[in-house]
């Protein structure tokens, strides 16, 4: 019989995760910031694993956004560097794993070498039936809202646009809404992730600075916040209108007819 946090696990589906706090790592240490880097890229497989492990249908990790375009043209080179280094050595495990691997953002900038590997991954995991791996990479969420409004704008210039038009046009509309976002390195910001898909998230923040950021802590975060009763706006499970109206003893009737002389 599956254990009370296990199946609380299930309830989440899609989490995000901001991996922040790699150059104050390396700084710590008396290195360049772009040692963070290296070690952070190095624990992303075993945090993907983790996720795999305990059931979660997909993972989005936030490698690089639109906003990052402005730190030194070294640095930005690197993380080039590390995500085409990550597909060279991940692909095997990735592959035999059946993780479904994409890639969200405006990413066309990256040297062809590297996109030929991102469209190489991406079509042979396609019908994978595992864990989905995004990547946000020349990402920000404002451009994938303005963009997806203009997609449908274009094929659909007459119609009035509904919220399953908008999510139908983002950069992956298969995946789930986000139902928990992690960010490391112990700011408290959002910094134009995913505003969309996480309308109704629980949000996490933690001062591990992304490379101590372990599978264990990732898993604890899960486990307590899988514990959380998430309403979406409602009243939840144990406190239905009915139940909250019979505990304050009182009739629906009579509810009503108190209503009824209110001075509003
Ligand atoms: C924020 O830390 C982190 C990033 C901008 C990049 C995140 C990238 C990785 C973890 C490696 C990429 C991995 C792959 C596989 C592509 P920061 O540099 O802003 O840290 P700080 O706030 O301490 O300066």
């Amino acid at each position: 019989m599956a254990t009370e946090s296990a199946k609380n696990v299930k309830k989440l589906k899609h989490i995000a995760l901001i991996m922040d706090g790699n150059g104050r790592w390396a700084r710590k240490r008396h290195r360049p910031r772009i040692w963070g880097h290296v070690r952070g890229a190095g624990i992303v497989s075993q945090i993907v694993e983790k996720a795999d492990d305990l059931g979660l249908k997909s993972i989005t990790l936030y490698a690089f956004s639109t906003e990052n375009w402005s730190r030194p043209k070294d640095e930005v080179f690197f993380l080039f560097k590390l995500l085409d280094k990550y597909l060279i050595k991940e692909r095997k495990k990735i592959l035999s794993n059946n993780v479904k691997f994409d890639i969200i953002g405006e990413y066309s900038f990256l040297p062809d070498s590297t996109l030929k590997k991102i469209e190489a991954l991406k079509e042979e995991t396609k019908n994978a039936k595992g864990i989905e791996l995004n990547f946000a990479f020349g990402y920000g969420s404002r451009t994938e809202m303005v963009n997806a409004v203009n997609k449908f704008i274009k094929n659909n210039p007459n119609e009035m646009i509904t919220e399953e038009d908008i999510n139908k046009n983002l950069y992956n509309p298969t995946t789930h809404d986000i139902d928990l976002l992690i960010r490391t390195g112990g700011d408290q910001r959002i910094s134009n992730y995913l505003l969309w898909q996480l309308a109704y998230a629980e949000l996490c923040f933690t001062q591990t600075l992304w490379p101590d950021f372990s599978d264990s802590e990732f898993e604890s975060i899960i486990e307590s916040v899988s514990s959380r009763e998430r309403r979406f706006g409602g009243l939840g499970t144990n406190n239905s209108y009915d139940k909250q109206t019979r505990r304050a003893k009182i009739s629906k009737d009579k509810l009503a007819n108190e209503v009824r002389h209110l001075e509003l």
